[in-house]
């Protein structure tokens, strides 16, 4: 197995999927545990993980460099290698920031390139950078600006890169990590079957013959872990689609119609309009909305509960990504509590069944076709929990949701009339909270500014923004103009994650 030590980075969770993934057995640990752990595993490779923080900074975080001297294999992560260089007596600095993809040119391929083409792209995603090698490494690979952006130590099997192989947007990045399990750490690969019926199993035990009461929004997480949940208790599971007016019109009308042929159990549907702009009134801090939201959802679903006499479990789908964007590691920086799991009260009554806590969204998919699940659930667009909320910036009134609700329906119908749907992971307005000058009618409008964001991604945890030919867009843009009420212009996002997150709140 191969130990992953955990600095805080964002995507410490993404290495162990992929390892996991390519049939290598992880764990992952914090760096004040690891030389205990190492003593207890006996791991065949040590990982070490990025983080958010410079390797200079107050409580920075680091290893025993006796981790060193063990003669395991050491792969240190860019954080991993900042810290490897540093404990080694390299230098490190400030550098420019760099976020984003960037080429790679190979100059050894032995180990952790072999059989990978001299050039690809990685994806970066630091300020500091090592400017001084340690004694005795050596250079394995370089981008334009980082010189030392992956090294060796010339006899000790000791590794850093400065990209992040664990990210979807580094090309051959399982295929290093890969060559780092196989070639360098001598392991055999076995690749686990996703155990779906362990997992139907498992949750009958815990229920036994008590009641779940199902968080049910119809996108694919809650509709997977419905259906799960649904096959191992049948009517024992009470799904609850609360309509807080936030989601796309369109779901509505499916929770109603498709969802009780699909789970055998007819969803029950709360009203919730005005108690959520109610409850939203006033409120303009982002982190506020969703916990505003997350606890008004809970009351609903706490008032609901006591109509039924032996509710004691609440399902979610929340999924890995979700769970890491919240609350994160020991070590990793706040993002955003996604209203699912960091808005959660904290004396809830209900106990959480959380059956994709420990999946990405691709392993979603693949378990909801397992499942037998239509495509057209499978590979739905997610929307997040809070829905529209987060993409109006500033304060949810009555008005600006319709106009979001409008604008967001034109950006869909456009995408799926031009076939470029499909394409994108996600693709959604915004209203900004800024108002810019128009002519309208040759009269002076000074109203508010709609974004439109589209994005490509597997995993959440990276995304590229979609590069929507230019009519598509015009014809968005026009529509939204001419259409929704009180719009001065429409601006197209063009950044990707990292360093901007998907939802613009
Ligand atoms: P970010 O904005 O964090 O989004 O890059 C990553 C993915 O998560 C969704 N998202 C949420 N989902 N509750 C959710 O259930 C939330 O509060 C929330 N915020 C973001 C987002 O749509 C994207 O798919």
């Amino acid at each position: 197995m191969i130990l992953i030590i955990d600095f805080g980075s964002q995507t410490t969770h993404l290495i162990g999927r992929r390892l996991t993934d390519l049939g290598v057995e992880v764990k992952i640990v914090d760096p004040d545990e690891a030389l205990v752990q190492i003593k207890i595993l006996k791991p065949a490779g040590i990982i070490l993980s990025g983080g958010p923080l410079s390797v200079y900074a107050d409580k920075a975080p680091i290893v025993d460099p006796k981790i060193f001297a063990l003669n395991i294999p050491v792969l240190g992560i860019c954080y991993g290698w900042q810290l490897t260089a540093k404990l080694l007596k390299g230098k490190v600095e400030y550098h420019a920031q760099e976020y984003g993809p960037t080429t790679l040119k190979i100059q050894e391929f032995t180990d952790l390139f072999y059989g990978l083409p001299d050039k690809f792209a990685v994806y970066e995603s630091h300020g500091d950078s090592v400017v001084k090698l340690p004694k005795d490494f050596e250079i394995l690979a370089s981008t334009g600006s980082v010189e030392f952006a992956a090294v060796k130590h010339k006899e000790k099997k000791i590794f850093g890169v400065q990209f992040h192989p664990e990210m979807e947007h580094t090309e051959f990045g399982s295929q290093i990590l890969q060559n780092f399990a196989t070639r360098v750490c001598s392991l055999a690969l076995k690749p686990k079957e996703l155990e779906i019926d362990k997992m139907i199993a498992e949750i009958k035990e815990k229920v036994g013959s008590h009641q779940v009461i199902g968080a049910f929004s119809g996108g694919t997480d809650s509709a997977v872990a419905g259906t799960i949940v649904a096959r191992a208790i049948g009517k024992q599971f009470i799904p609850i689609y609360v309509d807080s007016g936030l989601m796309r019109e369109e779901t509505l009308s499916r929770i109603k119609n498709d969802f009780p042929k699909i789970l055998g159990i007819k969803v029950k549907v709360i009203e919730a309009r005005q108690r959520f702009l109610k409850a939203l009134k006033g409120v303009t801090d982002p982190e506020q909305k969703r916990k505003t939201i997350g606890k008004l959802y809970i009351d609903i679903f706490e008032e609901e509960m006591q109509k039924h006499k032996d509710v004691k479990f609440l399902l979610q789908g929340t999924t890995y990504a979700d769970f890491i964007h919240s609350q994160g590691s020991k070590r990793s920086a706040h993002i955003k509590s996604h209203h699912n799991v960091g808005g959660l009260p904290k004396n809830m009554k209900l106990k959480l069944l959380e059956p994709l806590r420990y999946f990405y969204t691709d392993q979603v998919r693949q378990i909801g076709l397992k499942l037998g699940l239509p495509k057209s659930v499978v590979f739905q667009q997610p929307f997040p929990g809070p829905g529209h909320a987060v993409r109006i910036l500033g304060e949810v009134t009555a008005q600006r949701l319709a106009k979001q609700v409008q604008a967001d329906m034109i950006v869909v119908q456009e995408l799926k009339k031009a076939g470029w749907y499909e394409k994108a992971f996600q693709c959604w307005s915004i209203m900004t909270g800024t108002k810019s000058t128009a002519v309208k009618g040759d009269g002076r409008a000074y109203a508010e500014v709609v974004a439109v964001r589209a994005v490509t991604t597997k995993d959440r945890m990276s995304a590229e923004w979609l590069q929507i030919p230019y009519e598509i867009l015009a014809r968005i843009s026009t529509r939204i103009v001419n259409e929704v009420p009180d719009i001065s212009r429409v601006v197209y996002d063009i950044t990707s994650k990292p360093p901007a997150t998907m939802e613009w709140e």
